[in-house]
């Protein structure tokens, strides 16, 4: 089947990532799965051909809160590929505590953002390469909790810590990663769009606050499910009628209205730059 793409998945052992993996599965697509667990991701691979009846899923390993991890991870994935159609970016979690990652980054900082900044930078020279030519990052409402960005402290060292701040903080800089990245593709035809899944009964949560993760343990039944947030993600990662669409926020597969925050073009760049200082990075996209 000549539209088969070939799309990269992370965070697809579970939730939202795993409902999305299984829709694209079920179409044909070739699915690469980034998860940090063996054990998990060898589940999740099994699981999904078993539902899908497609045998073309792969996992590859990789702790998206690790640079060194992501281009290993990297460069697994470019030493069996030589094109890739589809990128979802999808990985994220609350933490309840404060911590600091071996490269002095905040871990939801760490993960929600830098593990999409980096797998995309290791992965873009093939997405270039592909014929899907489409990046979907998944954001979340909870940006809009974010009045100001602490600039002087994006690790969030000196201000008291509070997990929703973070979060939100790191949802928002998704939607700067994604209006930047839109923005400087847009000369390679490569599409890049970010959407709210709805809130979703997932795996999400766990990492939060023991009273947090109670919450959602106690309340999540009544939320919905997985596979209705995966719905946004399929329609951004293959329908036709975003071809053309690239730099927006979405949430039930319409265009949605971001925070005037998120829209700030000046906060968006000065993320950017930080976060190839972060990276060490010379030339984005060039591994
Ligand atoms: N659930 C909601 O209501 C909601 C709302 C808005 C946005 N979102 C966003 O949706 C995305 C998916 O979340 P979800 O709700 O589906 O939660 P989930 O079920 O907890 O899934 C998160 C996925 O990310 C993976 N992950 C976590 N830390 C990782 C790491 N260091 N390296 C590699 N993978 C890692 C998890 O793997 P493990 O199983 O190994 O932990 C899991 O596969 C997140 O970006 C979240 O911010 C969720």
């Amino acid at each position: 089947m000549e539209n088969i793409k070939t799309i990269v998945i992370s965070g697809a052992n579970s939730g939202i990532g795993k409902a999305t993996a299984l829709d694209l599965a079920k179409l044909g697509h070739r699915l690469l799965l980034i998860c940090r667990s063996e054990q998990r991701g060898k589940a999740a691979v099994e699981s999904i051909i078993h539902d899908s009846k497609n045998n073309a899923i792969e996992l590859f390993l990789c702790d998206l809160s690790n640079q060194a991890s992501i281009a290993a991870c990297g460069q697994a994935i470019r030493a069996k590929y030589d094109a890739i159609d589809i990128l979802i970016n999808n990985a994220g979690a609350i933490f309840g505590q404060h911590q600091l990652n071996n490269s002095g980054l905040e871990q939801t900082f760490a993960l929600n953002h830098m593990g999409y900044f980096l797998l995309t930078h290791e992965l873009l020279g093939l997405i270039k390469q592909g014929s899907g030519k489409r990046i979907v990052n998944v954001a979340s409402i909870a940006h809009k909790f974010t009045r100001k960005i602490p600039w002087g402290d994006l690790q969030l060292q000196h201000l008291k810590y509070k997990q929703m701040k973070a979060y939100s903080l790191s949802k928002l800089y998704n939607i700067y990663f994604t209006r930047v990245l839109a923005e400087r593709l847009k000369s390679d035809n490569i599409t890049v769009n970010c959407f709210h899944p709805g809130t979703i009964y997932s795996g999400f949560g766990a990492s939060g606050s023991e009273f947090f993760a109670k919450l959602v343990q106690v309340g999540g039944p009544l939320l919905s499910k997985p596979s209705l947030g995966a719905k946004t993600a399929v329609y951004l990662a293959i329908s036709p009628k975003v071809a053309t669409q690239s730099g927006q926020y979405f949430a039930h597969r319409r265009k949605a209205h971001s925070s005037r925050l998120s829209k700030n073009k000046q906060q968006a760049e000065r993320l950017w730059d930080s976060s190839m200082s972060y990276a060490q990075l010379r030339e984005y996209g060039k591994v």
